[in-house]
């Protein structure tokens, strides 16, 4: 039994996006020109900031339900605009649009994941990205030179990505639009072996013919079969915004891959008076060379 210390992980430095404020369940956040302010769970403080600050922001998501809403703009919003993140390793652009999931196209929370996938892997790596969204991590991999393979089930999310892909000045992606699982487990068949796996997936998922499964059915058979597609002395990266805690996550790999190492933690973000929020768990597994 391991005596774990577990981390806190959260992107320092991006100039375009910052948490100016956060509590009473809400964040204050700048993305680029862009003031919003969105619903957020886990923010059981009060803010810090007054109204005034508050009510600078250009619009504000007011929840209909469990997962949809409305952008109530408080000022005259674009349709689209642009994020970019630079670091010293990466040079990404996102085009970015206010959904009715409270979503924008990109949770920038994954900022540390994109580095830790830029500095793991070098040119010709294989790197598969399951449930990839807007595709972060696959703009990432292809900035390191890998040949990266970008699943997700819904197509309208894929052709956003290949926006993202050609904003941020990059070619090449594979696309898949397909259920991940299906996809893995035939990758699997095929004896196919990846450097750098990423999954990230929902609580709800859409399966091959468009029902939904929950996570905690799809979890066990999710996890064994990426792990019998990972290269020996490749990664794992593996997130959740589903409330599984980043101890269950370490105790679900450990029985899988008792040999690897891995790292489990918090995902946070890190509000501009320095304190963290957290939005999901994180696991990197690395298996033996
Ligand atoms: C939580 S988001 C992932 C966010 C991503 N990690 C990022 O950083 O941008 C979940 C994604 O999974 C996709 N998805 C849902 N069910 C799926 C399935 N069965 N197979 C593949 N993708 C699925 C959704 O379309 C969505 O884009």
């Amino acid at each position: 039994m391991s005596t774990r210390t577990y981390q806190r992980w959260a992107p320092e430095h991006w100039e375009e996006y910052a948490v100016l404020d956060s509590g009473d369940r809400s964040r204050l956040e700048r993305f680029g020109t862009l003031l919003l302010d969105r619903p957020d769970p886990s923010a059981v403080w009060s803010r810090s900031l007054d109204f005034d600050a508050w009510d600078k922001a250009n619009a504000r998501f007011e929840p209909t339900g469990m997962t949809k809403g409305n952008w109530v703009p408080l000022e005259s919003v674009p349709e689209g605009w642009n994020l970019k993140y630079r670091s010293p390793r990466l040079d990404l652009t996102f085009q970015l649009e206010m959904t009715r999931f409270k979503h924008v196209g990109v949770f920038p929370e994954q900022a540390v994941n994109w580095e830790f996938i830029a500095e793991h892997l070098k040119p010709g790596d294989a790197f598969l990205n399951l449930f990839a969204y807007t595709g972060g991590a696959s703009l990432a991999a292809r900035a390191a030179g890998a040949d990266v393979t970008h699943v997700d089930a819904i197509r309208q999310v894929v052709d956003w990505t290949r926006i993202n892909m050609e904003l941020s000045g990059l070619d090449g992606i594979r696309w898949v639009v397909e259920d991940a699982l299906k996809f893995a487990q035939r990758e699997q068949r095929r004896g196919k072996k990846y450097r750098g796996i990423v999954l990230d997936p929902p609580t709800w998922g859409l399966g091959p013919k468009g029902q939904k499964w929950r996570l905690e059915d799809q979890l066990l058979n999710l996890c064994e079969t990426v792990a019998a597609l990972v290269e020996p002395g490749g990664f794992i990266i593996m997130n959740t915004y589903s409330g599984i805690a980043p101890s269950a996550l370490e105790t679900v790999w450990d029985r899988i891959l008792p040999a690897a190492s891995s790292e489990a933690g918090e995902l946070c973000l890190r509000g501009e008076d320095g304190h963290w929020i957290p939005t999901g768990s994180l696991i990197r597994i690395t298996t033996q060379p």
